[in-house]
């Protein structure tokens, strides 16, 4: 059986496009049964509909500060769905530690950085100021603290002298789309499991690439 699984959205949805195209493999472990959006205007909306995923809107901003109001109605559609798993892909919106309890071991986010550096907004601007040679993308449980939460997979990429955080960002956004559909393959599939802060990956091999950066003549 796939596991039903729900991506919360709130742009142009580029990750929840590469999560749909990776289910649609016929031994995928996973379905995408709903794209839920808190903006009425997220690209990713027409995208899902393109690609004959159901949406849904639940605009967040007339809830204001009132988190728990906004999680009553999400919750709602994720029952109408009979949602298993979520996937957060580019969620602009901080949930209630209730909420995210509610979901503990059972809802993915993607962040662009090699967390836990970098959490929070601009991570490429982040990366660039702290002059690291090496950057990338981690998708990671949820917990309450933002952008933070057991790891389940990382993708590193080189940084050059000359990025500027878009550049930067061009190259991390095809790591995201290679690991995100990754990660919730082996989550949808039970590979993942939690101990404390660790995820360890059951049948994962020890690899020993390396990526050194930067490289001289
Ligand atoms: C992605 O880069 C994702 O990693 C980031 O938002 C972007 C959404 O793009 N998420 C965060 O920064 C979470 N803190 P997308 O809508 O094209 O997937």
């Amino acid at each position: 059986m796939k596991r039903r699984v729900a991506i919360l959205i709130s742009g142009r949805g580029s990750n929840m496009a590469a999560l749909i195209e990776a289910a649609r493999t016929p031994d995928f472990s996973a379905e995408i049964v709903v794209v839920i959006s808190n903006r009425a205007d997220a690209g990713g909306l027409e995208r899902a509909a393109a690609s004959g995923i159901p949406t849904v809107v639940i605009e967040s901003k007339p809830f204001g500060k009132d988190r728990a109001g906004f999680e009553a109605v999400l919750q709602q559609a994720l029952d109408d769905n009979d949602v298993e798993l979520i996937c957060l892909g580019g969620f602009m919106r901080l949930f209630t530690a209730e909420f995210v309890q509610r979901w503990y071991g059972r809802m993915l986010n993607i962040h662009p950085s090699l967390l836990p550096s970098f959490p929070g907004l601009d991570p490429h601007g982040q990366a660039l100021r702290a002059g690291v040679k090496l950057s990338g993308a981690t998708v990671h449980f949820v917990i309450p603290e933002t952008d933070a939460g057991p790891i389940v997979m990382q993708g590193a990429v080189t940084v050059a002298d000359d990025d500027t955080p878009e550049t930067l960002a061009a190259r991390v956004i095809k790591i995201e789309h290679r690991i995100y559909p990754e990660a919730l393959r082996l989550l949808a599939s039970g590979r993942l499991k939690l101990e404390g802060n660790r995820c360890r990956t059951l049948g994962s091999d020890a690899s020993d690439s390396t990526l050194v950066a930067p490289t001289t003549a």
